[in-house]
Order: structure tokens, then C-alpha cells, then sequence
């Protein structure tokens, strides 16, 4: 293997130009920063707050706090569902206490005023007393942009921000194959974390911490160089693939056995292991024959709109600023981090893991263990470094948050010093550097 065949791949199509702007500490510590990132970030973007599965009779509603903002998803008569910030137009007090509630009209807990589901004032105590007269019916809960892609429900601040179709360009279209329209959420875990959400952000915009944090995905994901491919689009979303059912290329694994677990995930599709030992590089392919043969009988409805990439490789995409969409052939992973409310060095980091419904299939093998295969059959919130899991692999990566955070308030960190394949590290910062401080 000559040294070139080492060099990082991006897209001739999909490449975007950095300008090598400093990444220094301030955007991970600093008050300013994250007061900046309030005002100038966080409304101009889509943000994802629910599945549609939590809203499927009118009344139901989901809550999503975000930092100091609180927003609910209110399922609609007609069936839609519309957003509303989560605050009385009486004197401020929040409405909805709760995750996720059924109610047949929303009433603030404090003087009782009520309204209706498509957010009108209906009700309120001593309706004389007002000098302008009754505001019922002339009073509306503040609302926000709300639409849905596939299963989830997303809402904007910002009536300039494009439509959400447009916004998450190009991955409704790439991800189209995969049918995500009626995958059941089954994980749903979030962790208090004591780190930047960056932190975590600049973790999932490279690849290049797999070999030290996540070892034990060398047998089945192939992070080696070239074969991972970049893309990062105008927008500032950018993707990765990595050829999956294929060990790295960093080792030799190409020459020898096939290595587990990809000896059992291959004899699980009726591909002997011991026929490829030598050219294990080519189990691969021998996966996607036979998913294409026996995909239909097994229950995967999905498999023949699927392109052969999808039927066995990972799809990282991730979205600017701080939601990723991990797709495997039969496992989407929502991982997101989002800002504490006041402290720049605390995040929540979110994860959720989606699932095809296969006929006859009770459940699913998920990065917590084996879970029944139904809407949240796992929801829980938990501190890290509690010991509360909240994935297998994810763990891992929350592992370096923390230690990470401290060495960045370090005098003697100067700023980062990135490898090519670190570009969409650099490219991260730099979008935020033009939204966040205007440059
Ligand atoms: S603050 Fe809501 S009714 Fe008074
Ligand atoms: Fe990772």
C-alpha cells in the first residue's frame, strides 16, 4: 500500500473550501459564546423535537425544553401538528410541565386561563375585567414553524430559515430508499453531560477517533483511508460513509479468517465464513446477493428500494449544527447534543434508535442490549458518569467528553491542529464562526 492510498477521500461532487479560521477554547467555555449561539445560532436552525408516533390523536402533545426555551407539538383536529412556545401570554408561566400529555384544551396552571388545541384563548377567570374587553378568541399562544419529515416532527423560530424540506437537503432524498416513514423508535436515552455540546459535534464530524475509542468496530466497519468517503454540502451538512459487513483496511484482516462478529453476521444471511477466508473483503458483497435474495421472505419490505451501499454500509449524516442521523441497513440513530440552559460547559446529550417493523419480529438488538420492538420500550434520562448506559458505542465517545472539556481550559491549549480528514471539523467552525460572531 503506497503512501498516497492513505490520503483522506472527498466527494469531487460534494467538497466544500475552508479558510483555516483558529479553533480555539473560548467557543467551549465561554458565557459570551454560548450567549452569542442563543441569538444568532440556535433560532436560524430546523430543530427536531418529537416522533409522530407520541402524536397520533388530537390532543397530544410533546414538550422539548431547548436551553432556556420550551416548546410544545400539539396534535391538531384535522391532523396536523402545530408548535407553540410553551408560555402563557397571561404573565409567562409555563404551560406544559410534562414530556408528553393528552389534554382536550391547554390550561395554564396558574390563574386557569385556557386554550384550544389550535392555540386560542377560550377561557379565563372575570372576563369583564378587562379594559379592552374579553380576550377570549382574540388571544393566541405564540407559534412557531412546525413540520414533519418521515417519522419526526421539527420546528423553527425563524420564518426566513428555508422550508424543512429544502433545510435538510440532501438527505431526504438519499435516505429515501431506507423507508424510515414507519421505524419505531425503541431507544430513547439522554444523559446530562459535563461538556460543551461541540464537544460532541467535533466527535461526529470525524472518523479519525475510531481506531483509539471504538476499536472493537474494526472487524465489521471499514474506517480505513480511502475507502471512508466525505461529502459536505453547500448547506453545511455533511456525510460520511463507511463500507460496513468489511473490516478496516488499517490491518491486515483482508488475508485471513473472517473475523467475528462478521463470521456470524454473514452465516446469519446464509454466507459461510469459512469460503472466505483469504478474501474476507468480499463477504460484503456476498451480503448484499443475499439480502437481495432472501430480504423479501425475511420480512424486510424496505430491502428492494434500498441501493447496495444501504444494504450494508454505515450512512453518517450530519446535520449543522447539532443533529446526526446514523443509518445502518436496519437501525437509524438520532444523536444530538443541546445546550444547558446556562452553563457554556454542560450539555444533554440525546440518543434515539429507530427500527424497520418486521413482520413477526418481537424484538431488537439495540447498542443497550436486546429490547422488545415497540414505541420507547427504553426511555430514560440519566447523568453520565453514573454508570447508566446510554449505548454501547456512544458511551465510548461520551467517555472523552469530560476530559476533553477540562484540558480545553488550559492555558497551554492554543487552538486545534487538524488532519485533512478533520475537514469537516474545521468546516463546522468556521459555519459557526459566520452565523455565531458574523464574520
Ligand atoms: S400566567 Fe397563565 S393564567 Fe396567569
Ligand atoms: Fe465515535
Amino acid at each position: 500500500m503506497n503512501a498516497e492510498s492513505k490520503v483522506s477521500r472527498y466527494s469531487p461532487d460534494f467538497d466544500q473550501p475552508v479558510r483555516g479560521d483558529a479553533i480555539t477554547a473560548d467557543r467551549y467555555i465561554s458565557k459570551d459564546w454560548m450567549d452569542l449561539e442563543i441569538r444568532n445560532l440556535w433560532p436560524k436552525v430546523w430543530h427536531l423535537g418529537g416522533v409522530l408516533a407520541d402524536l397520533e390523536d388530537e390532543g397530544d402533545i410533546v414538550r422539548h425544553n431547548f436551553a432556556k426555551e420550551s416548546v410544545i407539538l400539539v396534535k391538531q383536529e384535522d391532523g396536523s401538528v402545530r408548535a407553540f412556545y410553551n408560555s402563557c401570554p397571561h404573565r409567562g408561566n409555563r404551560l406544559i410541565l410534562g414530556e408528553t400529555t393528552s389534554v382536550p384544551a391547554i390550561t395554564c396552571g396558574y390563574h386557569g386561563w385556557k386554550y384550544d388545541l389550535d392555540g386560542t384563548l377560550i377561557q379565563v377567570q372575570d372576563p369583564d375585567d378587562f379594559e379592552s374587553g374579553n380576550p377570549c378568541g382574540r388571544v393566541h399562544l405564540s407559534e412557531l414553524r412546525c413540520e414533519t419529515w418521515g417519522p419526526f416532527v421539527f420546528w423553527c423560530m425563524d420564518d426566513d430559515v428555508p422550508p424543512l424540506a429544502e433545510w435538510l437537503a440532501p438527505f431526504p432524498e438519499r435516505l429515501a430508499g431506507y423507508g424510515l416513514e414507519n421505524w419505531v423508535r425503541v431507544l430513547n436515552v439522554s444523559a446530562d453531560c459535563e461538556f460543551n455540546w461541540k464537544i460532541i459535534r467535533d466527535n461526529f464530524n470525524e472518523s479519525y477517533h475510531l481506531p483509539t475509542i471504538h476499536p472493537e468496530l474494526a472487524t465489521f466497519i471499514n474506517d480505513g483511508l480511502p475507502d471512508t468517503l466525505f461529502e459536505m454540502y453547500p448547506s453545511g451538512h455533511n456525510a460520511m460513509w463507511m463500507k460496513g459487513h468489511q473490516a478496516t483496511t488499517r490491518k491486515d484482516y483482508a488475508s485471513g479468517e473472517v473475523p467475528t462478529p462478521l463470521d456470524a453476521i454473514a452465516q446469519a444471511w446464509g454466507v459461510d465464513p469459512a469460503a472466505y477466508k483469504g478474501r474476507t473483503d468480499e463477504v460484503r458483497a456476498a451480503i448484499v446477493e443475499a439480502k437481495r435474495r432472501l430480504g423479501a421472505e425475511r420480512g424486510y419490505a424496505n430491502y428492494d428500494q434500498m441501493t447496495d451501499q444501504q444494504l450494508v454500509d454505515y450512512f453518517h449524516c450530519t446535520l449543522f449544527p447539532n443533529l446526526t442521523i446514523t443509518m445502518s441497513p436496519e437501525q437509524c440513530q438520532i444523536l444530538r447534543t443541546e445546550p444547558h440552559p446556562t452553563d457554556p460547559e454542560k450539555c444533554v446529550f440525546q440518543h434515539w434508535c429507530l427500527y424497520p417493523p418486521v413482520p413477526g419480529m418481537t424484538e431488537v438488538e439495540t447498542p443497550v442490549g436486546p429490547l422488545p420492538l415497540r414505541h420507547d420500550a427504553l426511555k430514560r434520562h440519566s447523568v453520565y458518569g453514573d454508570g447508566v448506559s446510554v449505548g454501547y458505542v456512544a458511551d465510548q465517545d461520551l467517555s472523552i467528553g469530560t476530559s476533553q472539556q477540562q484540558g480545553l481550559n488550559s492555558r497551554g491549549f492554543k487552538g486545534c491542529l487538524l488532519p485533512l480528514q478533520e475537514k469537516r471539523v474545521q468546516r463546522f467552525h468556521e459555519l459557526l464562526n459566520d452565523m455565531v460572531l458574523g464574520q
